[in-house]
């Protein structure tokens, strides 16, 4: 099974330049190379910060870019977005009975739970009471064997300091939620740190991927302020079997000439 995963897109709605490039451009660029190249992924997630000020403008050329894609697709909330101007433009999203804009894929590999770690006006990431309950329930349920879970805000400091103070704020509840299935969770699909990073946390694998539109500078001293960069743009590309998980980083803009080895 080949999933896409697409991240902190910072859509401005209005074709204006963000931090120097066009979020627009460089999703519709995004999508043509997947549109050529990997068509026959089963869905793509967008992980969140889908609009840079979660604006309606944003979202409706969210709605017009992704239409093009030729698998299902599902937006997710970030720091950056806005639950309401979201449903405006996808109405048939799910969401949780308390609002939250989370859902379940069941897949032949287990069982993907996208999760919102939205807090309205805040950069940092929450997962609250009520969300926690509604991810024990979908862990509980018998029917699935293995999980994957998709999320904004990492629950883990990567060595950034400018990022980390903006990492989820509750690492240790949303932690204890997942110890008791830890073995069955195969894998942690983060966005927000526009960056290409891996690892495990808790003995589980993570992965990160770059935006589209500006990334992250490897800057391990500065902070608080966020230093911001242009290094490749890119998405993810994963391959899923009963055994293996392999996580391609794209540089969709890469215009080197092809040659044989
Ligand atoms: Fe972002």
């Amino acid at each position: 099974m080949k999933i896409i995963q697409l991240s902190d897109l910072h859509l401005t709605g209005s074709n204006a330049l963000l931090y120097g490039s066009n979020p627009e451009t460089r999703l519709n660029a995004a999508v043509d190379s997947i549109v050529r190249d990997h068509h026959d992924a089963a869905f793509c997630l967008l992980s969140g910060d889908l609009a840079d000020a979660g604006t309606d403008d944003a979202y409706a050329a969210l709605a017009t870019i992704t239409a093009r894609l030729p698998m299902l697709v599902y937006p997710m909330v970030g720091n950056h977005d806005d639950r309401r101007a979201l449903m405006h433009a996808f109405p048939a999203l799910q969401r949780d009975e308390d609002g939250f804009i989370q859902t379940t894929i069941d897949t032949p590999h287990g069982r993907f739970l996208l999760l919102d770690t939205l807090e309205p006006g805040r950069p940092w990431g929450m997962y609250c009471t009520k969300r926690l309950a509604w991810l024990r329930k979908q862990l509980e349920d018998g029917s699935a064997e293995s999980f994957w879970i998709v999320m904004h805000h990492p629950p883990l400091a990567v060595g950034i300091p400018s990022m980390d103070q903006y990492a989820l704020q509750n690492p240790q509840s949303f932690h204890a939620a997942l110890a008791p299935f830890q073995s069955r969770i195969r894998h942690l699909f983060f966005g927000h740190l526009h960056r290409p990073i891996g690892g495990s946390w808790h003995g589980m694998p993570f992965s990160v991927v770059r935006s589209p539109n500006h990334q992250v500078a490897l800057d391990m001293h500065a902070g608080p302020e966020v230093p911001g960069c242009h290094e490749a743009p890119g998405y993810g590309v994963v391959l899923i079997d009963d055994t293996t998980v392999v996580v391609h980083h794209h540089d969709f803009q890469g215009s080197g000439t092809r040659f044989w080895l």
